[in-house]
């Protein structure tokens, strides 16, 4: 046997162990270590069954992905792992696949072609594929409906979610879970079935859970509206839906050749590229180059928040669903009041649509300690400051912060516009100090930039990296510029959707035109739900921190003067009802009309191209002045910022991933063309330009400085 498989045998079985770590990926030698291991085993008259199990935290969490890239790149030919599967079902002695951790994408492929499944507790079984933009590739989607039914199968292919061990069992994906010793009980499993059974079940030839074409035809029409909303731009779970149709319609065989097509036109598209490097980018954000290895974070067992705000009150909730005891302190007890009703509705309304239950919620509401001191904020692990946006204010808490808190303790700000350095100062200990910038709603959002300030330690970074897990959040690292890394590119984007409604096209054509793109939201509709009074208070303090002169959009200071503020005020950029549902407002449109007639901007016609063009290539400039003054690690960090704050989509694999497949010299030359038409705003990031001249990619960049 080679490294990565291992063989040993318990008087008449066999064990076929795969050593691969971290997560026993199928990478080259598995599939013929496991290959080798069933022929060994049936060449020996003395075995008489075999045991499938993964070595070490999971059984086969699915194909290598990095071989993907390289197969993509024309690298290397794709291994197949049908001919392993069918050597396991095909096998005259029965194999019995032992699952714990993930079995996951060639690993429950490999699991559903064994004769029987058995499961720890723990074990989650999944068809992730989707994911990453691909299919399942080794009849997954022939073998999951014969065994799970087909509507288990469109689900689990579609969604890409796992499924919880206890869930497999009763859908009939597992035959049995094991408690206590997996292997042991796998055994124990195997010699009863060998004991009682001369035959044992091959799934492929299993079809009395393919249903019939009564029952299947509006069960794939269904699945296919519902994938129009859940998978908006997406090709992988169409083609996951056909593939499982082909199953119900098709004999085994017929049916995986036309899962391996659609597989193989999955594979090789932009969207699995895009999203095999949100995979590994998410992955690698982690990972700070030049850390101290030796830099620990801080164990948090108590917490501290200060203010209980729109987000004090969504942090607090974050360290409660962790089981994190925290304090949460105000001024006044109203205040106070106030932020716990928010609390309680929130956990509330997760009650009434069945997420949470009654207990838990108790639980969690017992963990979140309101007061109106500093008492207790001695014992605190980590204090969040979330007071108004005031940096005497700030500076007054930190100086308190400073006497209080225990040494060692991370003091962090959830300010989004100040400069922590100067909040820092005002400590004996600036290098506890950092930037925790949530995003709202804080119990929601994933996105977490973690700011380092100039003295902030590497003890502090590690800390806050180990605070974003524990939240389940997306730490991302940045430096301390205005706005950080998100904002400072949002700016950009929003001030080109006000240009281009007064330079003529509609508010509807602006929105429909990013959202066509595949943006979560139109630009006009993120302003009006985000308040347009903070949208020109957050510009209004920008102006400090640019070039003067410089044109400025007017119609949203016009509307802000109007008192239409967005959703929460009913109108803004759009109309909205009750529900706040928006419609288009014909005032907006004679508005905007007025206000270009009168500032002489001439309208004209503008294409869907240039809306997304202006918009998302104002993103990618700015992305690049960012990354080339050292506030973003990598170009990647760029676009998890994007993709877990601001609504990108993820199958363009994030702006900067955007910008190298559309070629970094079309995005520089029209950057350029831009400057020309509208001046300052468009002046070319030097790095874009020296990419574009070069023929780079920003992707190519992270590799050559060797994060
Ligand atoms: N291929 C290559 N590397 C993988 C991998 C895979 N399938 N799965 C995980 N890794 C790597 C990660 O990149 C990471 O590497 P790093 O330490 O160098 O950053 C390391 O393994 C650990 O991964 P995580 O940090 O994600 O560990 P967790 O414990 O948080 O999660 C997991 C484990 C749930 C297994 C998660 O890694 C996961 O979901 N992996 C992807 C599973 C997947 O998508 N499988 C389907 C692959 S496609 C396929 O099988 C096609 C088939 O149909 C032919
Ligand atoms: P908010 O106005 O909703 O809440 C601030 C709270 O702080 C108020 O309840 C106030 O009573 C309390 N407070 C003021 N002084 C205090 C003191 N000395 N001690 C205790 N409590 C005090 O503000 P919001 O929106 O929660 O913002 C808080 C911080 O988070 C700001 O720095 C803001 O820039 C930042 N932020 C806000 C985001 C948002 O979308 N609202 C997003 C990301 C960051």
């Amino acid at each position: 046997m080679n490294e990565l498989v291992s063989y040993s045998q318990d008087n008449e079985l066999a064990i076929i162990t795969i050593n691969n770590p971290p997560v026993n990926a199928l990478s080259p030698g598995v599939p013929e270590g496991i290959a080798e291991g069933v022929a060994r085993a049936n060449a020996d008259d003395a075995i008489k069954g075999l045991v499938l199990i993964g070595g070490g935290r999971t059984f086969i969490a699915g194909a290598d992905i990095k071989e993907f890239g390289k197969v993509i790149s024309g690298e290397k030919k794709e291994g197949s792992l049908l001919p392993l599967l069918t050597a396991l079902e095909d096998s005259p002695k029965p194999v019995v696949a032992a699952l714990h951790g993930s079995a996951f994408g060639g690993g429950l492929e490999i699991a559903m072609a064994c004769h029987y499944r058995v499961a720890a507790k723990d074990a989650q079984v999944g068809q992730p594929e989707v994911k990453l933009g691909i299919i399942p590739g080794a009849a997954g989607t022939q073998r999951l409906p014969r065994l799970a039914g087909v509507a288990k199968a469109v689900e689990m292919c579609v969604s890409g979610a796992p499924v919880k061990a206890a869930d497999a069992l009763a859908a009939g994906l597992v035959d049995q879970l094991i408690e206590g010793d997996l292997l042991a009980g796998a055994q124990a499993f195997l010699r009863e079935k060998i004991a009682a059974n001369a035959t044992h079940p091959r799934t492929r030839e299993r079809n009395d859970k393919l249903g019939d074409e009564a029952t299947n035809t509006p069960l794939f029409a269904a699945a296919r509206e519902s994938a129009k909303k859940t998978a908006r731009g997406l090709t992988a779970p169409f083609a996951a839906i056909d593939a499982v149709e082909a199953a119900t319609k098709l004999s085994f065989d017929e049916g995986v050749q036309v899962e391996r097509k659609l597989f193989e036109q999955c594979l090789f598209s932009d969207q699995a590229k895009a999203l095999m490097h949100v995979f590994f980018a998410e992955r690698e954000v982690a990972k700070v180059p030049g850390l101290s290895p030796d830099a620990k974070s801080i164990e948090i067992k108590q917490a501290a928040i200060i203010g209980a705000g729109t987000m004090g009150g969504g942090i607090a909730m974050n360290f409660a669903n962790a089981g994190v005891p925290v304090l949460l302190k105000e001024t006044t007890q109203e205040a106070l009041d106030r932020g716990i009703a928010t609390i309680t509705k929130n956990y509330s309304n997760t009650v009434k649509k069945g997420r949470l239950t009654e207990e838990a919620m108790a639980e969690r509401l017992a963990l979140i300690t309101p007061t109106l001191g500093y008492d207790g904020f001695e014992n605190a692990d980590v204090i969040i400051e979330a007071v108004f946006e005031n940096m005497a204010l700030k500076k007054e808490i930190f100086a308190e912060l400073d006497k209080r808190a225990k040494p060692g303790a991370l003091l962090a700000s959830n300010t989004s516009s100040l400069n922590l350095d100067e909040i820092a100062a005002t400590t004996s200990r600036a290098s506890s100090v950092i930037g925790l910038h949530f995003f709202s709603p804080a119990n929601v959002m994933r996105l977490l930039e973690i700011v380092r300030g100039k003295a902030t330690s590497d003890e502090a970074i590690a800390s806050a990296f180990a605070l974003g897990k524990l939240m389940k959040k997306v730490g991302v690292l940045v430096g301390n510029c205005h706005g950080f890394v998100g904002n400072r590119m949002f700016f950009q984007y929003m001030r080109e959707g006000h240009f281009l409604v007064e330079e003529g096209a509609s508010v509807e054509a602006v929105d429909k035109a990013l959202t066509d793109f595949g943006m979560a939201m139109g630009i006009l509709a993120v302003d009006d739900m985000a308040g347009i009074d903070v949208g020109v208070k957050v510009r209004q303090e920008n102006a400090k921190h640019e070039a003067p002169g410089r044109r400025q959009p007017l119609v949203v200071d016009r509307l802000y003067e109007m008192g239409r503020y967005g959703q929460k005020t009913g109108a803004g950029w759009y109309k909205y009802d009750e529900n706040r549902r928006a419609t288009p407002d014909p005032a907006v449109a004679a508005l905007i009309e007025k206000t270009a007639q009168a500032a002489g901007i001439t309208r004209r016609e503008i294409g869907a191209r240039e809306i997304v063009e202006r918009c998302v290539y104002a993103l990618i400039n700015e992305g690049a002045k960012i990354l080339d003054e050292g506030y973003a690690l990598r170009a990647g960090d760029i676009d998890i910022v994007y993709l877990n704050g601001y609504g990108f989509p993820a199958w363009r694999g994030g702006p900067m991933w955007y910008a190298d497949t559309v070629g970094l010299k079309t995005v520089y030359d029209r950057v350029c063309e831009f400057q020309a038409q509208h001046g300052a705003w468009w002046e070319p990031a030097p790095l874009l330009k020296r990419l574009a001249e070069t023929g780079g990619t920003f992707a190519a960049l992270g590799k050559a400085k060797g994060d």
